[in-house]
């Protein structure tokens, strides 16, 4: 496994090879969701990267940027496990340097759900996905599911932009309770974490009262609400059941619809998807 932190030796590594590799973006400190994008990714491609870099620029002020965990040493033994090819951890100001001021907006998916409620979000992400990208030049890129929004965010920019890049997105990994696994679960304490397993069923709720008939939007999220304030430690931000293409908000559910949610348990702030 080759590791750099410098994009110059990663476009000479990139340049060696004889086909586009496959990427997979995180933030590091890595969790089964994370793997199975990387097994999922090693299985299709001859060469697999993987880049971990906590992106600065997708944190609002008050967020939880100087916070986010990190690990470097034990995520390099999990990708050495994993037999993946090239690493590339840079630090922001690599690609950030002085100077930078070129940002990539999409346009209305972003303006919804996660990108309301963080402003500049989706633009830090958008930014951050292009530049790692344009260094890496990888055929196919692997997102998760339960960031629902971001891969429809960065699929409409390399839409937009003729990237040319396959953009897979896999199932949400969960832990036993349904919980949807996350870096940021590590600010749980226990208490918290059994709490947050209601995020879960109050999806799945919406699900079964979808099967067994209900259409209007608005009924459905009612009662995921009320589930959720069952659990005084979980703060809901925002339930949406929305198209999965546009994101636009449903009222009446006569196709498949993506249900979504973000809340606050203590000072963590989750969010966990299904499609209905
Ligand atoms: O999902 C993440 O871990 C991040 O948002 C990503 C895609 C690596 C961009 O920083």
């Amino acid at each position: 496994m080759k590791f750099t932190n410098e994009i110059n030796k990663l476009i000479g590594l990139r340049n060696s090879l004889t086909e586009p590799p496959g990427l997979v973006p995180t933030m590091g400190y890595l969790h089964d969701g994370h793997l199975s994008l990387i097994r999922e990714a090693r299985k299709r491609h001859r060469m697999l990267v993987v880049s971990i870099f906590v992106n600065p620029h997708q944190f609002g002020p008050k967020e939880d940027y100087h916070n986010y965990p990190q690990n470097l040493e034990r995520d390099l033994d999990i990708l050495k496990q994993e037999n993946v090819d090239i690493v590339f951890a840079p630090a922001p100001e690599e690609i950030y340097p002085e100077g930078f001021d070129t940002w990539v907006e999409v346009g209305d998916l972003t303006r919804r759900l996660e990108g309301f409620s963080r402003p500049g979000h989706f633009k830090g992400v958008a930014t951050v996905v292009l530049k790692l990208f344009n260094i890496i030049r990888p055929g196919s890129a692997y997102f998760g599911q339960k960031d629902a929004q971001q891969a429809l965010v960065i699929q409409k920019m390399v839409t937009d932009l003729n990237m040319g890049i396959d953009i897979h997105v896999l199932p949400t990994v969960r832990d036993s309770s349904g919980l949807a696994l996350s870096s940021r679960n590590v600010y749980l304490s226990v208490k918290e974490k059994n709490a947050a397993a209601i995020l879960k069923k109050s999806l799945d709720l919406a699900s079964e009262r979808y099967q067994a008939g209900e259409i209007d939007a608005s009924v459905i999220k009612d009662s995921m609400l009320e589930l959720i304030q069952s659990e005084p430690l979980v703060k809901t931000d925002y339930i949406s059941i929305a198209s999965p293409q546009t994101l636009h908000e449903l009222e009446t559910i006569s196709g498949p619809a993506l249900v979504s949610l973000a809340a606050w348990i203590g000072k963590t702030r989750l969010i966990d998807n299904i499609l209905i």
